[in-house]
C-alpha cells in the first residue's frame, strides 16, 4: 500500500490585505503536498481559514455587518489567492463550517466527561489581536509579548483546560523524539520560555465573546479561539463523527507547517489536547521563519506590507505565478528568517529561471531546430566530457528526496539548478557551434544536444512540485508527457527523431533596473490600489443614461474554459467561455496582462448581446468587461461563487 502523507497549513485569519509573507507557508506545503503526490504517496493537503473570535465580532459590529457577511469575501479573495499560485489543496476548511463546529463540541464534551476540562474563574491579561492570554509575568513592559500592543486586563468566569497536566509529558516528548519539534532552536525556545516554569492550566471558553462556538455543556460559553483553531486538522477529517474514514486514514498528520510565532500553540497546546483525548499526535511540527521588511515581519498590522511591493496579486501579475512560486521556495534558507526585497526577488527569478534555466532551453532548442531540423538526435556514444553530466542527472532524484525528506525545500531546487549550471558549462566545453561546423563531428554534436535536451527533459520533471506552468511547457516543446512522475528522471528516456519546438522565453528577462525604477514610481503614487478594480480614481464620467438604456445591455456570468493567443497579437487572447449551457467564442485585449493558462478557469462577466464582429480573423461573441487604471487592466471576476450563466443586473 502507498504510504500516506498529511500535510498542513494553518489556518488563515481572514484579515485580508494579503501579502507575500502570508503565502510562505502556504506554498511549500503545497511544494512538499506536490513532491509526496509525484512519489506515488496518498496525499492530503489540508487549509483554510480561522474566522471566530473578538477581532472579527469587532470588525463586522464596526461595519454593521454580521461576523460571516464580514468573513465571506474575504475567505473567497484568499482561496483566489491560492488559485492564483496555484495551490492544490485538498481542503480548504472553515472554522464555521457546520461539521468543523460539531467537531470541536465534540472535542470539548469529551474532555469535560474525562476531568481535564473545569469551571473556574479567570484572571489575566488578554491580547486581542494575538487572541493569546498572558499572565503579568509573561508580560514585557505591560504589553503582549508577541506583538508588543496593549493588553486588557480580563476577570470572568472560564472553563479551564489541564494544561498543566501534560507539561512533563510533552518535555520528555521533545526528549524522545526530536523529530517532533524542529528546527531544534524551537525546541530551545518552548523549553526556556514556557515548560521549565511550569505551565499554567489554560482558559478555554469566554463568555464575553460571541462570535465563537458554544460549548455543549455551557451555552453561554464560547470555545476559545486556537482550542476552535488547532482542532481543524482533525474536524477536516470527520473526527469524532460517523464519517471518520479520512481521520483513520490520515491521522497522524506527518507535517503541521507553522510560522514560528505560533509554534507555541502547536508544540504546548496541541499535543496536551490530543493526549487528553487518547489521540496519537501528529509526526512533526515545524516553525519556519519569516519574510521580513526592514528587518521586521512583513505584517499587515506592522504596516510594512506595501501592496505594490508585496500583493501576490501584483507581483503574480507582473513576473507570473511560477516567478512567486520559486522566489518563496528557493530564496529564504529553511527555518530562518529572510529579508525580503523587489530586488532581491528579480535577481533571483531573473538569475536561475530567465538566465540559467531560459537560456539552456532555448539554446537546446534552437541548435537542434537549425542542425537536426527540430528533431531530437541520436543519443550516440558517450565520451568522459559527458560523464559528470550523465551522473548528476542519474544522482538528481535521490539528492532532491533527501533534501524534501529534510524539509530543505531551498537546497533541493539548488540540486536542480546545480545540474542547469552544470549543463550550461557544458556547452562552453563542448562548443556545439564549433562541431556544427565540421560534418565529421555530426554524430558528436547529436550526443551533445541529446543530452543537454535530456538534462532540460529531466529538470522539467523535477522541477514539477515547485512551479506549475514551465515544466509543462518544456516537456511538452521536447514531446515528452507532462504528467510524466519522477520515473521519468532516468536519463536516456528521450525519444531519438521526437518533435522539439522552439519555445518563446519560458522566463522573459526582467530589466531591473528598469523595473526597479518602474516600482519605485507606483509605490510613490500614494493613490495606487493594491487591487486597481477597487481603486476609487476618478472615473471619466459619461453623459447620464436611463435605467431603460442600462437594461438594454445584457450581463451573464461565464466561465473561460480554454485560451489561447490570436495568431500575429500581442495584445489579444482567444477565449472559449461557458456561459450557462451554451458556449461562446470571445476575443479581448488582455492578453498583456493575462496569460492564456491564467485565464482557464476565471469567471468573468462578460456582455453577451453585443453584434458578433471578426478580430484578426477570430469570431467573438461578447466582450468580457475589465477595470483599467495606470496599472492597466484587471478582470471583474463575481467576489462570491456564481454559477456560470448568472444574470449580473
Ligand atoms: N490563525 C492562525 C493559525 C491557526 S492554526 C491552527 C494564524 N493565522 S495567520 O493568518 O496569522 O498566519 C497564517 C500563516 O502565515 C502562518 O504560518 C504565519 O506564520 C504565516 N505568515 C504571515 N506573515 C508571515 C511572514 N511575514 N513571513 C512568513 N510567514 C508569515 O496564525
Amino acid at each position: 500500500m502507498a504510504n500516506k502523507y498529511y500535510i498542513t497549513t494553518p489556518i488563515y485569519y481572514p484579515s485580508g490585505n494579503w501579502h507575500i509573507g502570508h503565502c510562505y507557508t502556504t506554498v511549500i506545503c503545497d511544494a512538499l503536498a506536490r513532491f509526496h503526490k509525484m512519489k506515488g504517496e496518498d496525499v492530503y493537503f489540508l487549509t483554510g481559514t480561522d474566522e471566530h473570535g473578538q477581532k472579527v465580532e469587532k470588525e463586522a459590529l464596526k461595519r454593521g455587518i454580521t461576523p460571516l457577511e464580514f468573513v465571506d469575501p474575504l475567505v473567497a479573495e484568499l482561496k483566489d489567492m491560492w488559485r492564483l499560485l496555484d495551490v492544490g489543496y485538498d481542503r480548504f476548511i472553515r472554522t464555521t463550517d457546520e461539521d468543523h463546529v460539531k467537531c470541536v463540541q465534540h472535542i470539548y464534551q469529551k474532555l469535560y466527561e474525562s476531568g481535564d476540562i473545569y469551571k473556574a474563574e479567570y484572571e489575566g491579561y488578554y491580547c486581542t489581536p494575538c487572541e493569546a492570554f498572558w499572565t503579568e509575568s509573561q508580560l514585557k513592559d505591560g504589553k503582549c509579548p508577541d506583538c508588543g500592543r496593549e493588553v486588557t486586563r480580563q476577570k470572568e468566569e472560564s472553563y479551564f483546560f489541564r494544561l498543566s497536566k501534560y507539561a512533563p509529558r510533552i518535555l520528555k516528548l521533545y526528549e524522545n523524539d526530536p523529530r517532533f519539534l524542529q528546527p531544534t532552536s524551537r525546541v530551545n525556545e518552548m523549553v526556556n520560555n514556557f515548560l521549565k516554569a511550569g505551565l499554567q492550566d489554560l482558559s478555554v471558553s469566554r463568555t464575553t465573546v460571541k462570535w465563537g462556538i458554544p460549548l455543549p455543556f455551557d451555552q453561554k460559553h464560547t470555545a476559545y479561539v486556537w482550542i476552535d483553531a488547532l482542532s481543524n486538522y482533525i474536524s477536516a477529517l470527520g473526527y469524532g463523527t460517523e464519517k471518520d474514514e479520512l481521520f483513520k486514514k490520515y491521522w497522524p498528520a506527518q507535517l503541521h507547517l507553522v510560522g514560528k510565532e505560533i509554534v507555541r500553540f502547536h508544540a504546548i497546546i496541541w499535543p496536551a489536547i490530543l493526549m487528553a483525548l487518547g489521540e496519537k499526535l501528529p509526526e512533526q511540527i515545524y516553525g519556519h521563519g519569516w519574510l521580513l521588511i526592514g528587518g521586521e515581519k512583513l505584517s499587515k498590522s506592522k504596516q510594512n506590507a506595501r501592496p505594490e511591493l508585496t500583493d501576490p496579486y501584483e507581483l503574480v501579475k507582473r513576473y507570473g505565478a511560477d516567478a512567486v512560486r520559486y522566489y518563496l521556495l528557493r530564496e529564504i534558507p529553511f527555518g530562518s528568517d529572510g529579508e525580503y526585497t523587489t530586488e532581491r526577488f528579480l535577481l533571483r527569478v531573473n538569475a536561475d529561471l530567465a538566465n540559467d534555466l531560459g537560456n539552456l532551453v532555448s539554446r537546446t532548442q534552437a541548435m537542434i531546430g537549425q542542425n537536426f531540423g527540430g528533431k531530437v538526435p541520436p543519443q550516440g556514444a558517450e565520451e568522459a566530457a559527458d560523464a559528470e553530466l550523465v551522473s548528476m542527472c542519474g544522482q538528481l532524484f535521490e539528492r532532491m528526496d533527501a533534501d524534501m525528506g529534510a524539509l530543505n525545500v531551498p537546497d533541493a531546487l539548488s540540486e536542480i539548478f546545480a545540474l542547469v549550471s552544470r549543463a550550461n558549462k557544458y556547452i562552453d566545453e563542448t562548443t556545439p557551434w564549433l562541431l556544427a561546423k565540421d560534418p565529421a563531428k555530426k554524430e558528436r554534436l547529436g550526443t551533445v544536444l541529446y543530452n543537454l535536451a535530456e538534462v532540460c527533459r529531466i529538470c522539467a520533471v523535477a522541477l514539477k512540485p515547485f512551479l506549475t506552468l514551465a515544466p509543462a511547457k518544456i516537456l511538452k516543446s521536447f514531446s515528452c508527457d507532462e504528467n510524466a512522475g519522477f520515473d521519468a528522471m532516468k536519463f536516456g528516456l528521450l525519444k531519438e527523431g521526437a518533435d522539439v519546438e522552439k519555445l518563446p522565453p519560458v522566463f522573459p528577462r526582467i530589466d531591473i533596473k528598469k523595473e526597479l525604477t518602474e516600482v519605485e514610481k507606483m509605490v510613490k503614487r500614494p493613490s495606487v490600489s493594491a487591487h486597481p478594480e477597487r481603486s476609487e480614481g476618478s472615473p471619466q464620467t459619461k453623459s447620464e443614461i436611463a435605467i431603460d438604456d442600462f437594461s438594454k445591455i445584457e450581463l451573464k456570468i461565464g466561465e473561460v474554459i480554454a485560451c489561447e493567443k490570436v495568431e500575429k497579437s500581442d495584445k489579444l487572447l482567444h477565449e472559449t467561455v461557458k456561459i450557462g449551457d451554451e458556449v461562446r467564442s470571445v476575443v479581448s485585449g488582455i492578453a498583456k496582462f493575462y496569460s492564456p493558462e491564467e485565464m482557464v478557469g476565471k469567471k468573468v462577466v462578460v456582455v453577451t448581446n453585443l453584434k458578433p464582429v471578426k478580430l484578426r480573423g477570430v469570431l467573438s461573441e461578447g466582450m468580457i468587461l475589465c477595470a483599467e487604471d495606470e496599472n492597466g487592466l484587471s478582470l471583474i471576476s463575481p467576489e462570491k461563487f456564481v454559477e456560470s450563466g448568472a444574470i449580473v443586473k
